[in-house]
């Protein structure tokens, strides 16, 4: 699946009509460059899910964890492993509680760093491309 979306509201809007195609235990991996629009996505994906709590870019935090609405799927967890030595770092935070959980949805900013982590867990791949000032390709596999 691929869109082209002209503004970040048009990526937003992608990410929360999202929501409701996950089931728990899920992996979202997000993969871009800086500023291709991957923490926005994941801002209209925790919209999707109810999430009141404000979702900020988890850079310094490597992970931020929000309580969303759902019976199901009560967990959204987001990771951003911009910053991150090695994938033990990740496990020394706790991770592993989350990943693959049945009432979890994890969403991984910069998951080429750890790829040891994800082996043989089956994940869904969005690669976001910068085609222009607000213009984006969104391809979802
Ligand atoms: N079509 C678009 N989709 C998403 N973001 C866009 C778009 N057009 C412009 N932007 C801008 O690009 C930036 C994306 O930032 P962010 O979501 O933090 O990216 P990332 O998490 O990939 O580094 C924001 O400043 C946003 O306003
Ligand atoms: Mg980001």
């Amino acid at each position: 699946m691929q869109i082209i979306t002209k503004s970040q509201d048009e990526t937003y809007k992608f990410g929360k009509d999202l929501a409701s195609h996950f089931r728990g235990g899920d992996i979202l991996l997000l993969i871009g460059e800086l500023g291709a629009g991957k923490t926005t996505l994941m801002k209209g994906l925790a919209a999707g899910f109810g999430v009141e709590n404000e979702v900020t870019s988890p850079t310094f935090t490597l992970m931020n964890h929000y309580k969303t609405q759902q019976t199901i799927i009560k967990n959204l967890v987001h990771i951003d492993t911009y910053r991150l030595k090695d994938e033990y770092e990740l496990k020394d935070i706790g991770v592993e509680d989350y990943l693959c959980e049945p009432d979890s949805l994890c969403v991984i900013e910069w998951p080429e760093k750890i790829v040891g982590l994800l082996k043989n867990k089956k994940t869904f791949n969005i690669t976001i491309e910068h085609l222009g000032e607000n213009k984006r390709k969104i391809t979802m596999v």
